[in-house]
């Protein structure tokens, strides 16, 4: 086998794994079971969390382009599902009282450890890395809220 061989394969694997399409289509997002509306967020707050968060937890996610290239589709399918799952505002209304009490405290940890966003997903949206004014401003709300 020669390096022909070897770069035709290797195309050819490409070219075979883009058959293996993602979801695109966002769950229906019903205004009255979001968090921002819920919460009568200040615009400033609903800005960061919409473009720092939403995508992942959310039924706004906005797909990029390369959202139709395997495999990197599929490492961004998996983050939105395991976001959603985790935390999803869009269907906050759906969290009984004790849970929404307890996901705003996990918000708080994530944001205080800078966990959130992901770091692989602020190396390509630099918008949503969140500055230390912005980072603060959550944690405030998300305090205010709490009380
Ligand atoms: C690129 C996608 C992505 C973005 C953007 C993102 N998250 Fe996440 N988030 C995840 C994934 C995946 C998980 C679950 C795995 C983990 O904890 O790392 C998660 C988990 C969480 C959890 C843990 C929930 C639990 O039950 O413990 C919280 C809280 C959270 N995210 C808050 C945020 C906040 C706040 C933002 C915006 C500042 C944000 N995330 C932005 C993907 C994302």
């Amino acid at each position: 086998m020669n390096a022909k061989h070897v770069i035709l394969i290797v195309v050819g694997i490409i070219v075979l794994m883009q058959v293996i399409r993602i979801d695109t289509v966002n769950p229906e997002a019903i205004p009255e079971k979001d968090f921002l509306n819920i919460t009568q967020a200040p615009p400033e707050i609903a800005q960061i969390l919409t473009t720092s968060c939403y995508d992942c937890h959310s039924h706004h996610t906005l797909y990029p382009w390369y959202a139709q290239i395997a495999p990197a589709s599929w490492f961004l399918k998996k983050h939105i599902n395991e976001g959603r799952k985790n935390l999803n505002f869009s269907t906050w209304a759906d969290y009984t009282a004790d849970k929404q009490i307890s996901k705003k405290e996990d918000i708080i940890e994530e944001l205080e450890e800078q966990e959130m966003p992901l770091k692989s997903y602020t190396l390509i949206h630099s918008d949503a890395k969140l500055t230390d004014d912005s980072r603060q401003a959550l944690i405030g709300w998300f305090r205010e809220l709490e009380e």
